[in-house]
Formats: C-alpha cells, sequence, structure tokens
C-alpha cells in the first residue's frame, strides 16, 4: 500500500493503459479520480475497481471540463498528490503534407495543452505542500519520428521537454515529474499495429522482449514513479517498450 493516503488523477482512464494505473494506484491504497469523455463509461469500470475511486467525466482539451475534474476531485478528496497526464489521441496518421492545421490544433490541445492545464492547475498545492508526483506518458514516438505520425510524435516530444521544465522548476519544492515511453501495448489506439498478425510479427522481429506489451507494464512504472520508491527520480523518460528502440542502433 505505497500509495495510502495519496490522491491521484488519472486522465484517459475508462480503459487501456489509463485504466491500467488506475486499478494499479488503487491496489497501492490511493484514492483515484479517473476521468474520460464519457461518464457511462467510467461508472462501469469504477465499479470494477475496489477502493475509494471518482469517476468524472472530462473532455482533457477543453479548460471548462479540466476545471471542474479539478473542483470535484478537491472536493472529494481535499487535494491532489499525484498526477498522471495519459488521455491522447491521434487524429492525423497521415503524410506531413495532408495534415490540415485543424488536426494540428487538435492534437495539441488534447495531448499537450491538457497537460499544461492539469499542471498548472495542480502543482502549486503541491509545492505548498511538498509533495508532488507527476507523470506523464509519453511515448516512443516522442523520442523517434514515426511514418505518417507526424502530429503525434510532435506532441509526445514536447511533452517530454514539458516534463523536463517542469521538473527541473519544480524538483525543489518537492515535486517530481516524468514521463514514461512506452512502446506497443496492447490498446484500442494501437490497433492497427497488433490486430493483423502479419503486422505483429514484423513488430516482433525487432522487439528482444518477445511479447506484446500490456497496459500493467506501464502501470507498474507508473507505480513507481508515482510513489516514494521513486524518491530519487525526476525529469525522465523512461522508455518501457520491450527494448524496441535498440533495434534502431
Ligand atoms: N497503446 C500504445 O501502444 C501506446 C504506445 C505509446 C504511448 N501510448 C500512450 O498511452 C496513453 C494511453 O493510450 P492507450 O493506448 O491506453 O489508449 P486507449 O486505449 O485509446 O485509451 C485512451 C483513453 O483516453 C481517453 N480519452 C481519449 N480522448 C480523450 C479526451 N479528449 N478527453 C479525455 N479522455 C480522453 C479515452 O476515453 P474516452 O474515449 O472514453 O474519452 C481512454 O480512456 C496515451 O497517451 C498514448 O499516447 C500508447
Amino acid at each position: 500500500m505505497i500509495l495510502q493516503g495519496k490522491t491521484a488523477i488519472v486522465t484517459g482512464a475508462s480503459r487501456g493503459i489509463g485504466e491500467a494505473i488506475a486499478r494499479a494506484f488503487a491496489k497501492e491504497g490511493a484514492n483515484v479520480v479517473i476521468c474520460g469523455r464519457k461518464q457511462e463509461t467510467l461508472d462501469a469500470v469504477a465499479a470494477t475497481i475496489p477502493g475509494a475511486v471518482l469517476p468524472v467525466a472530462c473532455h482533457v482539451g477543453r479548460a471548462a471540463d479540466i476545471q471542474r475534474l479539478i473542483e470535484t476531485a478537491t472536493a472529494k478528496f481535499g487535494q491532489v498528490d499525484i498526477l498522471v497526464n495519459n488521455a491522447a489521441t491521434n487524429i492525423a496518421q497521415e503524410p506531413v503534407l495532408q495534415i490540415d492545421e485543424a488536426k494540428f490544433d487538435k492534437m495539441v490541445e488534447v495531448n499537450l495543452k491538457s497537460a499544461f492545464r492539469l499542471m498548472q492547475a495542480v502543482a502549486p498545492g503541491m509545492c505548498e505542500r511538498g509533495w508532488g508526483s507527476i507523470v506523464n506518458i509519453a511515448s516512443i514516438s516522442g523520442l523517434r519520428p514515426q511514418n505518417y505520425g507526424m502530429l503525434y510524435s510532435m506532441t509526445k516530444a514536447a511533452l517530454i521537454m514539458m516534463t523536463q521544465s517542469y521538473a527541473l522548476e519544480l524538483g525543489p519544492k518537492g515535486v517530481r515529474v516524468n514521463a514514461i515511453c512506452p512502446g506497443l501495448v496492447q490498446t484500442a489506439l494501437s490497433e492497427y499495429y497488433w490486430k493483423d498478425e502479419d503486422k505483429l510479427a514484423k513488430q516482433m522481429r525487432t522487439q528482444p522482449v518477445q511479447h506484446l506489451g500490456q497496459p500493467d507494464e506501464i502501470a507498474g512504472l507508473a507505480v513507481l514513479l508515482a510513489s516514494d520508491r521513486g524518491s530519487y527520480i525526476t525529469g525522465q523518460a523512461i522508455v518501457a517498450d520491450g527494448g524496441r528502440m535498440l533495434a534502431s542502433l
């Protein structure tokens, strides 16, 4: 129970990696506020997680929704100690020359500005209390460009730099900020890469750990970073990709 007494917000926790992180946090004793866009889906997920779980519908691309999320979390649990910026989208898997401005703005709003808004909202309280941990879910696509994935890679690369910048300034106030860079993990977001057997086999040919990553394998790392077990770690972008990036060396 290494997160006993802490309150965490996990965005995009109605399925996939965010849901696994919320479950792992609750198992470690944290109060967990989960968000996604649909209240019914969140209610259904919350009902399956033992512990203090508060489902709050919130579109992370909307400032008013984020404000409501923070207010609801604070009204219920008093404060926010841990923030996981996990919600993200990928609406523009296409050649760079086809990308239009509307997609650029939307990707920045959902994948990047959301993290900025949430960190701006919760970090002051963390600094005042002298303890906080922020975990931003980036991607190995934020470390290497992906064909037809410019906007996704760009937002993840920027999220890593945001992580390092906040870590530098907030560290002296007791707040650690880290990023996790998953490789391929079996979720709805990435199904294009693993549903088809041939595509999956191609992925696995260059991956030393010979299984498709599971959300729980990212959640364990999030627990480490969120808790005092990770007390000497800040400003890092930790890769969890089964060794896939080694293939590019
Ligand atoms: N899966 C991978 O291979 C992989 C690899 C590297 C990095 N990642 C990163 O891991 C994180 C989680 O991805 P995942 O694979 O678990 O995806 P996923 O299964 O598609 O889950 C995404 C979650 O985010 C929520 N969400 C999407 N748009 C939202 C919005 N505008 N506002 C609030 N919630 C929103 C979704 O709920 P609703 O749709 O109900 O709103 C859902 O709960 C993302 O940051 C992703 O970039 C994933």
